[in-house]
């Protein structure tokens, strides 16, 4: 490159990066390039917006351990998870047709949640209000699919995740459920609250510095799969919950809002005598098949 020249620059490196032998990740690459050059020229950066930008990055892998991925956590604020799963989608449209949205996994799953009998509670002494919640898994069909898998996790009733409670958690409110032979699923937790997405770190300070909205709307998460079908990791939200509108992670799909339902004291559904206030709500997901 004998001449400065801006648009020269982009070219060369791009160039560089899109080698037969890097194949994808050399596309990847080359486009990022692009965008990142365009990005650059278009807010005119300068560089000490250009350090402070390198010094964000280094403090969200410095702060990030496998409990607390800082780095998912700035995807899904950024509308970059969200996007990933829409296009995710849209590449399966044809197989996926009136199967259940997916949503963000977000950055507290944890593999390893123990399975607990059909009509258990997976929150047993979490703080929170207790909430029954029913339902069937089918295929797009409205075929029943037995032993069908629901993992499940959820906040508590102040917002918390077990992993945010203690440098060294123990799971609550985490559970997997099987359907029984026609497809139902049942099993007690709580009515999840909003919450905010935790804000003690470098995404918190961008959050504060660009005046956005921290909290998401109450939801609980799952990921619901059945043998030879097409596995959907999704949310379901609470009707009426603050925030359902200005979700921080853009998570929220409409279909996926789900009324809860309350009662005053007395016999639950399933027979259970309760002493305080609790709901109910249903949810029916529906699965595509995975050679469709
Ligand atoms: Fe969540």
């Amino acid at each position: 490159m004998s001449d400065y020249n801006q648009d020269l620059l982009t070219q060369e490196v791009m160039k560089a990066f899109a080698t037969p032998q890097a194949g994808r990740l050399g596309e990847i690459m080359s486009s990022l390039v692009k965008h990142l050059h365009a990005f650059t020229r278009e807010v005119d950066l300068k560089p000490e917006e250009w350090l402070a930008g390198l010094q964000f990055l280094t403090k969200t892998g410095q702060i990030s351990t496998e409990r607390r991925p800082e780095f998912i956590l700035l995807s899904d604020v950024l509308g970059l998870s969200m996007m990933v799963v829409s296009l995710t989608q849209a590449r399966e449209s044809k197989s996926i047709v009136g199967a259940t949205e997916a949503t963000v996994e977000g950055p507290f799953y944890w593999e390893g949640a123990p399975e607990v009998g059909l009509g258990g509670n997976i929150a047993e002494g979490v703080v929170g209000e207790p909430a029954y919640y029913t339902g069937t898994v089918t295929d797009v069909a409205g075929t029943p699919l037995p032993g069908a898998l629901l993992d499940l996790w959820s906040g508590d009733g102040e917002g918390n995740y077990d992993v945010q409670l203690s440098a060294t958690p123990s799971m609550q409110a985490r559970g997997k459920i099987r359907t029984d032979a026609q497809g139902q699923f049942r099993f007690w937790s709580i009515r999840p609250t909003f919450y905010p997405i935790p804000s003690d770190g470098p995404v918190g300070d961008l959050m504060r510095a660009t005046h956005r909205s921290i909290n998401r709307p109450g939801h609980i998460h799952m990921m619901v799969s059945a043998e030879g079908h097409v596995p959907v990791t999704t949310h379901l939200f609470v009707a009426n919950s603050p925030y359902l509108d200005q979700d921080a992670v853009f998570g929220k799909r409409d279909s996926l809002v789900v009324a809860f339902a309350p009662h005053a004291p007395g016999t639950a559904p399933d027979g259970t005598v309760m002493t305080k206030q609790y709901y109910t709500t249903s949810y029916n997901f529906r699965l595509a098949p995975v050679s469709a």
